[in-house]
């Protein structure tokens, strides 16, 4: 394919995901449910507390791909510079009426194209901590995206990435198909498919969230740990650890040791394969979701 076509098709796909992201936002929530700072707090999900608790409160932050910016607007009660950006006016309209809702100061929105490197640049600044969670498969070149949004992080500084795993998601690709062919007209089928990942259905924007996010998406990819780490390799990113672990036997508690303070060994293609084929069971749950956790070298 030529240069343009390839560009073309970059381009229809983050006008289609931009524009499910406006129709559909995510993570979906009540904005009545936010009425005090604290109703945000109590609202937070145990991985958002662990990341609270393993940011310093000096430290910046940017959220990239923040989306209706929960997490973001979390981060930001407890640090005086924390910046959520995103592609689509329907995911920051909502984030904005939160902020305006809760008088969020220390949390600026902003919308940026991280496939745009110019609109990146314009930023203009750098962060302690970078999150990417669940963004980069849902763009038509992650590779450039990673490329673009790495200048945004200061040399030492964290980065959290976020992706499907090829291997992990492969009972979700096959619950995809089986929910647009066989099961497209069963809706207990459909609730049972998302209760899988989240549990009970009761809170029905969260499942309706959930369910569009998942089954019903224009545009996703998965990558695997290798080739994650080589984009690390590549933009001088020290890999520290995986959640789930890449190690054999871990069994230490996140909620406990943190993030980001260890220095696992980067793992070998042995290791790697044989825990990813170990997540298509292990990270059913997750649809094959696994977070990198790295630090910038210089
Ligand atoms: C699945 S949501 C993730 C939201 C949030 N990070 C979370 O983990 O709940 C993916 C987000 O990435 C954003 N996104 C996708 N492509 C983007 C792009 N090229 N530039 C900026 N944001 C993008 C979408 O608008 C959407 O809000």
């Amino acid at each position: 394919m030529s240069a343009k076509l390839v560009n073309l098709k970059i381009n229809e796909i983050g006008r289609e995901v931009r524009l499910f992201y406006n129709k559909t936002p995510f993570p979906d929530y009540d904005l009545q449910r936010f009425n005090t700072k604290e109703d945000l707090r109590l609202a937070a999900y145990p991985f958002a507390k662990i990341l609270d608790q393993s940011i310093p409160e000096i430290a910046s932050v940017i959220d990239v791909g923040t989306g209706t910016g929960q997490l973001s607007a979390f981060l930001s009660l407890r640090r005086k510079e924390v910046w959520g950006i995103d592609f689509s006016e329907g995911q920051l309209n909502k984030a904005d009426s939160l902020k305006q809702k809760l008088g969020l100061k220390s949390w600026t929105i902003q919308k940026v194209d991280i496939l745009d490197h110019e609109q990146v640049q314009s930023i203009g600044k750098q962060f302690d901590y970078l999150l990417c969670l669940g963004v980069l498969h849902h763009t038509g070149n992650p590779y450039d995206a990673f490329k673009n949004i790495i200048k945004l992080l200061k040399p030492n500084g964290y980065i959290a990435l976020g992706l499907y795993n090829t291997f992990g998601r492969i009972p979700l690709n096959i619950r995809q198909f089986l929910a647009r062919t066989v099961f497209k007209n069963n809706q207990a089928v459909k609730d049972m498919f998302i209760r899988m990942q989240i549990g009970d259905v009761e809170d029905k924007d969260r499942a309706r969230g959930w369910w569009n996010d998942q089954y019903c998406h224009p545009h996703e990819s998965t990558h695997t740990v290798g080739e994650a780490l080589s984009w690390f390799k590549k933009n001088k990113i020290r890999f520290l650890e995986c959640v789930p672990s890449l190690m054999f036997f871990d069994n230490s508690i996140m909620e406990v040791k943190g993030i980001w303070n260890t220095s696992e060994k980067t793992p070998s293609l042995f290791t790697r394969t044989v825990k990813q084929l170990q997540w298509i069971s292990a990270t059913n749950r997750e649809g094959g979701y696994y977070i990198l956790f790295g630090r910038r070298m210089e």
